[in-house]
């Protein structure tokens, strides 16, 4: 009953369940679809991020990518996104990746789209 009006809570904030807690391990990242939007979610140092699934310089699926610490690493041009804040620490790219609000919540993770 506590969960249930705990995820009604977050639902009207917005929020939307994308995947249990053990589902993403330390330094590993998985790609979800949430309406028309690929988003990639990553745990690094115990914190989940969610971030624009594609890469920002060409069509690029970046979960194909390499995640090394903090750096995202897009598979087609090797451009590295920070994971945290989305921003270009490596080019070609030069625009930053749009990134989305998570919360982890009782081994759930949720993520809101606001666009
Ligand atoms: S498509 Fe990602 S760096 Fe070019």
């Amino acid at each position: 009953m506590i969960r249930q009006e705990r995820d009604a809570s977050l639902q009207d904030s917005g929020y939307i369940f994308i995947a249990s807690s053990d589902s993403i391990g330390e330094g590993e990242m998985m790609e979800v679809s949430v309406g028309k939007e690929t988003v990639l979610v990553a745990r690094v140092d115990g914190s989940v991020y969610a971030v624009d699934g594609i890469c920002s310089h060409a069509y690029s699926e970046l979960v194909d990518g390499e995640l090394e610490d903090n750096c995202l690493y897009c598979p087609l041009h090797f451009a590295c996104f920070d994971i945290r804040n989305g921003d270009v620490l490596e080019g070609p790219a030069d625009e930053p990746l749009s990134v989305y609000t998570v919360t982890e919540q009782k081994s759930s993770i949720w993520i809101k789209i606001e666009r």
